[in-house]
This record gives C-alpha cells, sequence and structure tokens, in this order.
C-alpha cells in the first residue's frame, strides 16, 4: 500500500496537485472534518469513480462553529483517519492548520449564504453556512477540482454548495453521494461516537421518523408531518429541533397541497448531542 501523503500547506498541495492537473487528469475534491467513517469512505469511493486523482481535506473549520458549540469536543483523529484512506489509495490528504487556512484570523470576507442559508440549520447555527461556504470557496480555489463531492445527509450543506457553484460561475461539479446507514437505520455521523447507551437507543427514531414520514407520503404534507412527529413524541431524550418538509429545487417548505418530490428534514438534540438527517419522499 502506498501511503498517504499528508499536506500541511496550501503551498506544497498547489505543487503536489499541478501534476495531475498538467497531465489533464481530473481531481476530485473531498472536504471533510476529518473522524472519517464509511459514510465519508462512500464519498472517496465515489470521487475515485469519477475523477482520477483524489485529494480529501481534513480542516476542522472554526468558522463554521458558533461560540456555544463543540468546536473544542469535535473529534480530531489523523492517525486513524489516513488508517482508513491508506487501503483507498488516496494519494493526498490536504491538513492545514487553522493559521495556514486563516493567517491574518478570521477571515474577513465571507461567501453569505442568503436566504436558504438562514433557515433550518442555519436558524439554529447562525452563520454556521457562511462559515461552510466560506471554507468551501478556499478549498475550491486551493485544490481547483473538477469535481467536489458532498454526502446527502448535510442536505442543506449540498444544497447551497450547489447554489454558490451555479451563482457564482465556479468551474466544477458538485457530486451528491447517498446517506450511509447503520443496519438499525441511524444515519452515520462524526458526532455518533458522543452518543451513549441510552441516547444511541434513541437516536434511532430520527431515522424511524422519516420511515414513517415516507410511509404516509400519499396522505399529504401535514400527515407526513404528523407521523413523523409521533414517533419523535415518543422519545424523551430526543428534543426536536425542526421537523420540516421542503421543495428540493428551492429548499423552502412545501404547501399543504403540494405534490411531487419532497425532503423530509429533521434535526434533535439526543442526549446533548445534535443530529440531523433527511429523506426523499414522493407527495402523492
Ligand atoms: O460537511 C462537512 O464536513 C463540512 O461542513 C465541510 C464541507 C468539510 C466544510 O468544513
Amino acid at each position: 500500500m502506498v501511503p498517504v501523503a499528508v499536506v500541511e500547506t496550501i503551498a506544497e498541495l498547489r505543487a503536489g496537485v499541478s501534476d495531475p492537473s498538467a497531465r489533464g487528469e481530473r481531481i476530485a475534491l473531498v472536504p471533510t472534518l476529518g473522524a472519517l467513517h464509511d459514510g465519508h469512505l462512500a464519498l472517496i469511493r465515489r470521487a475515485a469513480e469519477v475523477a482520477d486523482f483524489v485529494v480529501v481535506s481534513i480542516f476542522v473549520n472554526p468558522l463554521q462553529f458558533g461560540p456555544t458549540e463543540d468546536l473544542d469536543r469535535y473529534p480530531r483523529t489523523l492517525d486513524d483517519d489516513l488508517a482508513k484512506l491508506e487501503p483507498l489509495g488516496v494519494p493526498v490528504v490536504f491538513a492545514p492548520t487553522v493559521d495556514e487556512m486563516y493567517p491574518s484570523g478570521p477571515s474577513q470576507t465571507r461567501v453569505v449564504a442568503g436566504e436558504v442559508g438562514s433557515l433550518f440549520e442555519g436558524n439554529s447555527r447562525a452563520g454556521h453556512f457562511d462559515g461552510v461556504l466560506t471554507v468551501v470557496t478556499k478549498l475550491l480555489n486551493i485544490v481547483r477540482p473538477g469535481v467536489v463531492v458532498f454526502g446527502q445527509k448535510d442536505a442543506q450543506q449540498v444544497y447551497l454548495v450547489q447554489r454558490m457553484v451555479d451563482d457564482l460561475n465556479f468551474p466544477v461539479t458538485v457530486e451528491t453521494v447517498p446517506i450511509v446507514r447503520e443496519p438499525d437505520g441511524l444515519a452515520l455521523s462524526s458526532r455518533n461516537r458522543f452518543l451513549d447507551d441510552d441516547a444511541r437507543r434513541a437516536a434511532v427514531k430520527l431515522s424511524a421518523s422519516l420511515q414513517a414520514a415516507a410511509a404516509s407520503a400519499h396522505l399529504g404534507t401535514q400527515a407526513v408531518l404528523a407521523a413523523a412527529r409521533s414517533i419523535l413524541a415518543d422519545e424523551p431524550l430526543v428534543k426536536l429541533d425542526y421537523l420540516t418538509v421542503v421543495q428540493p429545487q428551492s429548499f423552502l417548505p412545501v404547501d399543504d397541497d403540494y405534490r411531487g418530490r419532497a425532503l423530509v428534514l429533521v434535526a434533535a438534540n439526543v442526549g446533548g448531542t445534535r443530529l440531523i438527517d433527511n429523506e426523499l419522499i414522493t407527495l402523492s
């Protein structure tokens, strides 16, 4: 197995990716916060299918964490991450320090996520998506990939990145990979490691609520929401933040009489850990 080259500086990274791009190879970027799990590995496998050269970035971006959020306790597990990447043949991991990414302190210039950026996750985590879009922009400018790969679990993030790419004409294709789940349905997340046994048992209610929502899709929006809510209300450890049904093209809540493809989004605090999940349904 060829060891993964860990690159910490922008200059070195650019030198490393200049050869593949000069050879006309397609570069894929998989941006991550690290603490890699099988969901991330699915992104990397997809990246290797659609490009010749894969760069995985591992950077816990302070700009996307609010002052009371879990920036300090967010898991940083670089050695474990590299051990998972090696068998996949990832040639380069870009793992910059905060100083390398923000040498003059938090960047003055930000990409603003707009209306959708202040809803749902953005409502509960003020400034989160501005921080995400700003760091994704920086990573795209540093790596200059032809394709960038994201997971559908962060559906609002995927929507906003695609909007940014379209609105600002970034020369990159956004590739989305389906959610990877535990056998009982829990969506994989780096934060799942914070769940104790009781919270882990309770956490499955999120995906169960989405299944109940999907089973009621033929009865309309209100029935979908009621079905999901009744599953969540059953579990005292689940403190619901939001449950909503959005139109995939606008990411805005659907009307009661809406028919067609829709995304059910759920976010909750489960025993002290914030979890999100979503499911595509067809309201008929
Ligand atoms: O989804 C994530 O892991 C992060 O928001 C991202 C895209 C790596 C930006 O820091």
